[in-house]
């Protein structure tokens, strides 16, 4: 049978640009179908930092005129990991200061229709018959309201590719109002409730939804809140009428990248067979972030969007009952500034016990997986959530709130599951700064009884959390789009 050829339409990609998962999930996710013989090739903006590292790369094809932009040209080359990828470069739309989505001051691009409008529209050129190129994928994987366009573009020029819609975050949804339906080459009848309206507005990620062959999202357990009140964000009953169209995949990690065993960036590095390099981390993340060099003092990690989806606010409030366990926290996150200042603050209140670090650093990243001893993650709601594999992966039990991605990915320590080999974090029902302390507090207590603890790191370390099986869950459902 022909190789499978898959079109990955994107908005960001590690290592070339993250503000988030997507791009964790951009980077890796290819690479592990392209190792099961898949025929996978990226599709990403140009951003400048995109264009600084690609700038090379073959020009193959040029659009003229497309959603009112007099010429965009697609570049073709490969990234690090061999992985092809298409930049589309238009500079009147991409070549800006400030992130993917917003400016240096950190609100949304006015154009961002016109942007990532572009983006889906392209997808669906290369996708569909009129395409320049000479290779013809047979399933675009959108992701993401970004690209959500995508699946209606093809559905309204029929005769391209099937199309598979990602779901990172419900809660973005790009909507934007109606005038774009024309500006973006939509037809006037696609603008209606089983189409692509959505409250008075044209929302990209209902178009996806609406249209798209089939719907993943990446986890199991998120598939199932979506389809509810309190997690579908207006769109559950679209969701709820696509159930069998709609499947949840955990994310895997890139096993490489999140290694202690090889990672660049720690002081020392450490395995399962000898956790020893594990302390070293950790004095060595007290000294950098000012700390006390306390070895048996429990160490909290965070590392985060500073945003009210992640649950810091209930951290920040407990900060003081915690000191007094006692133990150390340190923080690595950004976003919204009445946290990142609440957080500041706590850190002025408690020098040498608590750190905060406000930005983005991708060494210290992993130096608190590796260096903290246990990572809290009390998210409202997380459609799969990384850093909670990461850590386990780098011997760290996480604390995490029972919700999405962490129930899926988190088991909870109880004597029976410490002893049957699952136990691999903390687990907490209802979301109150109370649960949260309440479960630190058992996490700290078990920290005390060292034998005990070493199990369940041992636990953590031995998890698979590789791409494989989610690529080959992703192959499934391309097959089944494609009837094969
Ligand atoms: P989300 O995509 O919702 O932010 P995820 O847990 O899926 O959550 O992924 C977040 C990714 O971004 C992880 O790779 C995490 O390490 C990284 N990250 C988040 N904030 C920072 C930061 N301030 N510095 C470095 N990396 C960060
Ligand atoms: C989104 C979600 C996060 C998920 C990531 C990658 O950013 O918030 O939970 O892990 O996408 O799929």
């Amino acid at each position: 049978m022909a190789k499978m050829k898959v079109l990955f339409a994107t908005s960001e990609v590690a290592p070339l640009i993250k503000t988030g998962g997507l791009a964790d999930v951009s980077g890796a996710l290819p690479a592990a179908l392209r190792e099961l013989g898949i025929d996978v090739r990226v599709l990403l903006p140009g951003y400048p930092v995109v264009m600084q590292q690609c700038g090379s790369f073959d020009v193959v094809a040029t659009f003229a005129n497309l959603v009112g932009f007099p010429v965009s040209r697609l570049l073709s080359g490969k990234m690090e990991n061999d992985v092809p990828l298409f930049v589309l470069d238009c500079p009147a739309l991409y070549q800006r200061e400030g992130g993917p989505y917003q400016d240096a001051s950190g609100n949304d691009y006015s154009d961002n229709a016109l942007r990532f409008g572009l983006l889906s529209k392209v997808a669906a050129l290369l996708a569909g018959r009129a395409t320049p190129l000479a290779w013809h994928p047979n399933i675009v994987n959108c992701n993401d309201w970004q690209t959500g366009l995508t699946p209606a573009y093809l559905k309204f020029t029929p005769g391209g590719a099937r199309s598979v819609i990602t779901i990172h975050n419900l809660a973005f949804q790009g909507n934007f109002p109606s005038t774009y339906v024309h500006a973006l080459g939509l037809p006037d009848y696609s603008y209606q409730l089983q189409g692509l309206e959505f409250h008075g507005h044209l929302s990209f990620l209902k178009a996806g939804l609406q249209y798209a062959d089939h719907i993943t999202t990446v986890s199991p357990n998120y598939a199932q809140e979506i389809q509810g009140e309190e997690l579908g964000f207006g769109m559950q009953g679209l969701l709820q009428f696509r159930k069998d169209e709609l499947t949840g995949i955990l994310n895997g990690l890139d096993i490489d990248e999140w290694n202690p065993a090889t990672d660049p960036h720690l002081a020392k590095r450490y395995q399962v067979r000898d956790m020893t390099g594990k302390a070293v981390n950790k004095a060595e993340l007290q000294k950098e972030m000012g700390l006390k060099q306390e070895a048996d003092v429990p160490l909290l990690g965070v590392v985060s969007r500073l945003t009210h989806q992640k649950g810091l606010d209930l951290l920040l409030e407990i900060a003081p009952r915690l000191m007094e366990l006692p133990a150390q926290l340190v923080i690595l996150g950004s976003g919204d500034v009445t946290m990142q200042n609440a957080a500041k603050e706590l850190a002025y209140r408690y020098p040498g016990q608590i750190a905060v670090k406000i930005g983005y650093s991708e060494p210290l990243s992993h130096q608190i997986e590796a260096g903290a001893d246990m990572f809290i993650m009390p998210s409202r709601f997380e459609p799969c959530g990384l850093n909670q594999m990461y850590s386990q992966r780098y011997g760290t039990p996480p604390v995490v709130h029972a919700t999405g991605g962490l129930s899926d990915s988190v088991r909870d320590c109880t004597p029976q599951s410490l002893a049957d080999g699952s136990a691999s974090g903390f687990v907490f029902s209802g979301m109150t700064a109370n649960n949260l302390y309440k479960t630190i507090q058992r996490a700290v207590r078990l920290y005390g009884v060292p034998k005990e603890w070493q199990m369940l790191r041992k636990n953590c370390m031995s998890k698979d959390f590789s791409w494989e099986l989610s690529a080959k869950a992703y192959i499934e459902v391309y097959r089944k789009v494609l009837g094969r």
